[in-house]
């Protein structure tokens, strides 16, 4: 494979700085314009022809344009006679839109992995996809990474003696068993079923909670409806402390002002979509190495699952 090229869109250029400094490869520039008729275009500023192209672009809020942006940037790398162009998509947003669980409704996750395709991705790089069968929504090769190890090592340097894991609900709980299992925990899970987006039910909690030092791990804190359910249930339950982890915090709608005003004594997400917020109760772990050593192996056509492992 020819040499490698790195863009970015707009939607979080400091994470991807940071990927490319531990690449070492240079950030290259992108030109974005949006025209009087609100399209938009993009050029990639830089050579591409048989290059291995990655695009950098979480698909975080405002969404819809960031996503256009992604594929206006894999037509110009296809179109610039790319050897391969592999998107980086640390938040794949449109994961949640997995099943048609109502009638006459769309199914996003299926689309936009379509969409993708159409314009020209030979390749998928993301983490933590809402459910691991969205991986299959995709008709080419993707690498779906964890940041269970990274959740894993910020919570090794807490007292974890009387600690349990626990997930919102069933879907989640494998994940959470796992992250568990690093930590030499017991795990436990809500049974929680989701009524719309702003409301949840979590009517039991399947595994012992009550005196322990809960760390609630999910996947998402978009709203925080889930998390402010489950709080209410493990209190009721006795839980004696409660931290809240999860790989993508978007926290919509004040989410993390409200949640670091309630009595978790921590909040930890990662970086996979630009934060302005903080709080002293607030701690973002950098996915920049983890994406960075997987860019380096797919260019250098090693394994990746052997290193990040699910
Ligand atoms: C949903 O099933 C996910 O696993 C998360 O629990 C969900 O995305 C969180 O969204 P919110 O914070 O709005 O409840």
């Amino acid at each position: 494979m020819r040499e490698i090229a790195v863009f970015s869109g707009s939607a979080h250029p400091d994470l991807a700085a940071e990927i490319c400094r531990e690449l070492g490869e240079p950030l290259l520039p992108v030109r974005l314009q949006r025209f009087a008729n609100d399209c938009l275009e993009a050029q990639l500023q830089s050579n591409c022809r048989e290059r291995d192209v990655f695009l950098i672009q979480p698909l975080s809020p405002p969404v819809q344009e960031h996503l256009v942006e992604l594929l206006l940037m894999l037509d110009a790398a296809r179109g610039a006679s790319a050897a391969r162009v592999t998107a980086v998509i640390p938040y794949y947003a449109y994961a949640r839109s997995d099943k048609k669980d109502m009638p006459r409704i769309s199914i996003g996750g299926r689309l936009i992995a379509d969409l993708l395709v159409t314009s020209g991705v030979n390749r998928v790089l993301t983490l933590n996809l809402h459910s691991p069968q969205v991986h299959g929504f995709f008709s080419v090769p993707v690498d779906h990474l964890h940041a269970l190890r990274e959740l894993a090592g910020h919570f090794r340097q807490r007292d974890l003696s009387n600690a349990v894991v626990v997930s919102p609900d069933l879907g989640y709980a494998k994940s959470a068993a796992a992250f568990a299992r690093r930590l030499g925990l017991p795990v436990a899970a809500g049974a929680k079923e989701r009524v719309s987006d702003s409301e949840v039910h979590i009517t039991a909690i399947i595994g012992d909670v009550a005196g322990h030092d809960v760390i609630i791990l999910d996947d998402e804190i978009s709203r925080g409806t889930t998390v402010f359910e489950l709080l209410d249930r493990l209190r009721e339950q006795g839980a004696r402390s409660i931290a809240v982890a999860c790989t993508h915090g978007l926290f919509a709608d004040n989410a993390l002002d409200k949640l670091a005003a309630s009595d978790v004594t921590e909040i930890v997400c990662t970086n996979t979509a630009p934060l302005e917020a903080e709080h002293p109760k607030l701690t973002v772990l950098s996915v920049a190495p983890a994406l960075a050593e997987a860019i380096r192996r797919i260019h250098d056509g090693e394994s990746v699952s052997s290193l990040f492992d699910h």
